[in-house]
């Protein structure tokens, strides 16, 4: 269908990251001297420096990174990217993308705009076809199913509204949950309860969604033409007008609606290095229009441009724009910055004094109000599972539980030799820049044929684990497991075993991923991970060779740590994971 190519777009992407590369030196070594100052002992060394006034000769930017009223982008090392997002009270809310993930759509909650935890998803499962629930080796939603899409919390009925179009459908769903009370409770909300409510036989591509005063809910969407349509409460149109037309050079998409300032917004993103902002007193235009921002450095090295977002404005009146940057291996991860307004009130991003997109700037909210971490351990102790897991495709949730007293049971829930036509592998978004996850299993129940562990995992993926072979538990490291993105991403290998270990005598064992996932976005792939194991949780053996991270970007979904469990000859077996720990490094 029309809006199924990523491709010309993408191609756009990489074209901006080979100007990227063309960045001057200086840029580049002011970021990564501020990374390296970041991640090391040196930083401390560093911070007692500028304290005693000795670096101020060096021109370093202000404020002070480290300090708790300054921020450090990206605000969230991690992928999660095709950000909307908005505010309720006094907590701010990001939804973001999540492809073949399910559950879908995931909805980070902050108090700051810049300590964000998971906290719910918006769609409970892809049910948009067998594909979703990997229906067979050859069909799969790999790359399909959530992709940009729009968020937001309506008062006149308490209920929270996201609203998506799946392409391999061509349909746009919308999916609901109760506030209960959400405003009343200055945003927080403490069951979310999503189910379907709506499905529109039209594709709403990469939309923005928006509840008028009047309560009139509108919605902008759309790819180089943008357009804005009026839905009524079945979500049928009332009024559908296209409102600009960026022609074939400039590719504008990812646009979210607002009104401030007294004018009705259309913010989308110029793929993939800035964003525009249109604007009209009515909703259907006519619009005006100005590049928001695009080219603009900072704040990562080795990464894209800043783009593609959304703005949302604090209790004080202010303005903030979250957006993201290709920064593979790590994927796409959002950076934040104040939005200035000029005397004809239109938008500009607060450069910092290199007039770049800030490493760093003052915290927008100072508030004594903590979201979970989203490292940490997990003992699994249900009855849900925490929100930074999502599974590889929908779930066979005959297959899984909680143990009682803690500890998820994986039973096999395929028979299959291929890893990535497995079902019920269980993923998290591997944590930057630099950390250490482990897995502890309880193999004990592991049939013949079976293989289970802890891989690191994208349309290229490798993996320590055990394979089973009669009463033999042998220690693996596999790697060169790959789909392939020019054939709708079919697997193009299995795998191959790198290294042996010893058998596990013991029930159970401990494996680690340690992963350094800096952006090295338009290198030749630098970054690695290392697999290792432990019978005790204390004494690590590396096995097999350090595997290269790739940076590429069309499967779009960056590494994902992955506790998976498939049969190679009948089901039957299961595995436990009785803890998952992650764990940045210093
Ligand atoms: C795979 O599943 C799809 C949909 O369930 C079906 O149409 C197709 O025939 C299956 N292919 C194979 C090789 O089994
Ligand atoms: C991967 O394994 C499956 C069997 O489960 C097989 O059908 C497929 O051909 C293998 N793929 C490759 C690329 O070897
Ligand atoms: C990927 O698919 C393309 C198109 O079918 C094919 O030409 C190519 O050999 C495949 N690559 C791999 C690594 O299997």
């Amino acid at each position: 269908m029309k809006f199924a190519h990523k491709g010309p777009r993408k191609a756009n992407g990489q074209n901006v990251v080979c100007r990227h590369k063309g960045r001057t030196d200086s840029v580049q070594d002011d970021q990564a001297l501020s990374r390296i100052l970041r991640s090391s002992k040196l930083y401390i060394m560093f911070k007692k420096l500028i304290a005693a006034g000795l670096l101020g000769s060096m021109g370093l930017a202000n404020p002070l990174p480290g300090s708790e009223k300054v921020l450090t982008n990206p605000v969230i090392y991690e992928d999660y990217p095709d950000i909307d997002v908005f505010r309720v009270g006094d907590v701010f809310y990001y939804s973001s993308s999540s492809f073949a993930f399910s559950p879908g759509a995931p909805v980070l909650k902050s108090y700051d705009l810049v300590n964000w935890t998971p906290v719910s998803h918006s769609v409970p499962r892809l049910d948009f076809g067998d594909e979703y629930d990997i229906a067979n080796e050859t069909d799969r939603a790999y790359v399909k199913g959530i992709w940009a899409s729009g968020m937001r919390y309506r008062e006149s009925d308490d209920k929270f509204y996201w609203m998506g179009c799946v392409q391999s459908t061509g349909k746009t769903y919308v999916y609901t949950s109760p506030g209960h009370g959400a405003l009343e409770k200055n945003g927080e909300v403490q069951d979310w309860e999503w189910s379907r409510a709506g499905v529109i036989d039209k594709c709403y591509y990469d939309n923005g969604i928006f509840f008028d005063e009047d309560d009139k809910l509108y919605v902008s969407y759309g790819n180089r033409e943008l357009y804005v349509v009026e839905l009524d409460n079945d979500f049928s149109e009332v009024r559908s007008e296209m409102i600009y037309d960026s022609g074939e050079d400039i590719y504008l998409e990812g646009s979210h609606f607002y009104k401030a300032k007294g004018y009705y917004w259309v913010v989308p993103t110029q793929v993939a290095s800035g964003e525009w902002a249109l604007r009209s007193k009515d909703p259907f235009g006519p619009y005006d229009h100005r590049v928001f921002w695009n080219g603009l450095q900072g704040p990562l090295s080795n990464a894209g441009y800043a783009h593609q977002g959304g703005m949302v404005d604090l209790p004080n009146g202010d303005w903030w724009f979250v957006a993201f940057m290709d920064a593979y291996p790590a994927g796409r991860m959002p950076v934040v910055a104040p939005i200035e307004w000029d005397a004809d009130d239109w938008p500009s991003i607060k450069l910092d004094s290199n007039g770049h997109w800030g490493v760093n700037y003052p915290m927008p909210i100072s508030t004594h109000r903590k979201v979970p971490s989203m490292v940490g351990k997990d003992k699994f102790k249900g009855p849900k599972l925490d929100e930074n897991w999502e599974w590889n495709h929908n779930p066979d949730n005959e297959a899984w539980e909680f143990r009682k007293g803690g500890g998820l049971v994986l039973r096999t829930a395929s028979v299959t030799e291929d890893f990535f036509s497995a079902r019920n592998s269980l993923t998290r978004r591997a944590v930057g820049p630099h950390a250490q996850a482990t897995f502890e299993i309880d193999i004990r129940n592991m049939k013949d044929g079976d293989r289970a562990g802890a891989a690191f995992f994208r349309a290229q993926a490798a993996y320590i684990g055990i394979h089973k072979t009669g009463d033999d538990a042998r220690l693996v490291m596999v790697d060169g497991l790959q789909l392939n993105a020019t054939s709708s991403w079919q697997t193009a290998s299995n795998g191959t075993i790198q290294a042996e270990g010893p058998s596990v005598s013991g029930d159970k064992v401990f494996l680690r991923i340690d992963a350094d996932i800096t952006p090295a976005f338009g290198l030749s792939p630098v970054r690695e991970a290392l697999f290792s194991y432990s019978n005790d949780g204390k004494t690590w053996t590396q096995l097999g060779p350090a595997y290269l991270l790739s940076n590429s970007w069309q499967f779009f979904s960056a590494f994902r740590y992955t506790a998976f469990n498939f049969a190679t000859k009948e089901l039957g077996g299961s595995v436990t994971l009785e803890s998952f720990s992650v764990e940045v490094l210093e």
